[in-house]
């Protein structure tokens, strides 16, 4: 085979414990991802963007056992409630029995529908991860938060259910576009800033051949970041701690997301800007230097991701929509910040004045 050797990163947990392989053509490894299929009936949830480019790689191996496909349309809005009551009736068709195996075949938005549908077909069946952006493979495919929006706001139903394995098949980045590929990028460099330094040096090292996407480094990337994330799941499954750190700048992304009307900035970008939001904000309150923010600064921006507010949005709104992210007592924020490249904590008790002057300092014209 050409290319990198595959790698596999364990996700340790127990009697659920799964493997997360990652390299180039795992898609028509079929013996590999069958061996995880405990029944005869399998359903590929997908969307109509990725099923033609990627399902027919996988077809062949599920032939022999009963299985169907459920597509999606394309984005963010169809990961609902309605689609996972057509998932689930899908099943009803295949005749699924409590052996079936749920394939997200897809990014994101897909293995969340199609993980939350598989945790409640018959109070919950095995499924199998098979992202297919940068973001699903070193992020949401990993760690069992499945789950759908609703009108009242994002991921506010769900489950925790883990896969019983992921296969992400770094060829499917080929045809990822641009913008979606540096999202995922973010995801990569927050695990980095939470917590592996060494990590967040070698992406610096290697921020060009990202950027690039080389096979070799890309792959390398994808590998150390699930292997922090799987150590982070494996000693906190339900974020009851240590996993909320890895929503190092997630309130102040989300504001920002909101404020741009789920339109202007994608997740990643919100994150990357948030990140650095969060970072401003550790060095104001002294918890971290100018040097670690700097650092992380050049890092982003290296690898094409924004680090400015997008022109027009408002300080006071953006905060009132921090607010509102998360439980927080009044006139003081919860919020993970750092003290530095690779140690981020939470920190309860802080001042709006405190964020408010961030906000206002990433706003003012240069
Ligand atoms: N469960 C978790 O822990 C977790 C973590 C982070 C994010 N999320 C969720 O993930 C979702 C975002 O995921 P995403 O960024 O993958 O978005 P996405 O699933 O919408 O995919 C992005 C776009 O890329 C397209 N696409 C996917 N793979 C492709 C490929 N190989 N080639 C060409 N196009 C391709 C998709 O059709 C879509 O248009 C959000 O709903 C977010 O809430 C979940």
């Amino acid at each position: 085979m050409n290319g990198p050797a595959r790698q596999t990163v364990t996700v340790a947990l127990g009697q659920r414990s799964y493997p997360v392989w990652i390299g180039a053509g795992l898609l028509h490894d079929h013996a590999r991802w069958l061996a995880m299929l405990r029944g005869r009936h399998a359903l590929v949830v997908s969307n109509t963007t990725v099923a033609p480019l990627y399902l027919p790689r996988i077809e062949a191996g599920l032939d022999g056992l009963r299985w169907a496909s459920f597509l999606l349309d394309d984005g963010e809005a169809h990961k609902s409630f309605a689609n996972v009551g057509r998932v689930l009736e899908a099943l009803g068709e295949l005749g699924a029995t409590r052996d079936a195996c749920v394939i997200a075949l897809g990014g994101g938005v897909v293995g969340d529908l199609a993980g939350f549908s598989a945790a409640c077909w018959m109070r919950g069946i095995d499924f199998i991860q098979m992202p297919t952006t940068l973001l699903a493979m070193v992020d949401s495919s990993v760690g069992g938060k499945t789950g759908v929006n609703l009108p009242v706001g994002k991921n506010l139903a769900g489950a925790f259910h883990q896969p019983r394995a992921v296969v992400a098949d770094i060829d499917t980045l080929a045809t990822l576009p641009g913008r979606e590929y540096r999202a995922g990028l973010a995801e990569v460099i927050k695990g980095a800033a939470i917590g592996d330094e060494p990590f967040f040096a070698w992406l610096e090292q290697h921020a060009a051949a990202l950027a690039a996407r080389e096979p070799a480094t890309v792959q390398q990337a994808i590998a150390r970041k699930v292997a922090y994330k799987a150590g982070v799941v494996a000693r906190d499954e339900t974020e009851q701690g240590e996993r909320a750190l890895l929503n190092l700048g997630h309130t102040f992304g989300h504001a920002l997301e909101t404020a741009g009307h789920y339109t202007a900035l994608l997740h990643g970008e919100g994150v990357a800007i948030g990140m650095l939001l969060a970072a401003r904000l550790s060095e104001r309150l002294g918890m971290s230097a100018q040097a670690a923010t700097a650092r992380l600064q050049r890092l982003l921006e290296a690898v094409g991701l924004p680090v400015a507010v997008p022109p027009g949005m408002d300080p006071p709104q953006l905060l009132a929509l921090m607010r509102l992210d998360k439980k927080n007592t009044a006139g003081t924020l919860r919020l993970i910040l750092w003290r530095g490249i690779g140690r981020a904590e939470i920190v309860a008790g802080v001042a709006e004045a405190d964020v408010l002057a961030v906000l206002t300092e990433a706003t003012s014209a240069p």
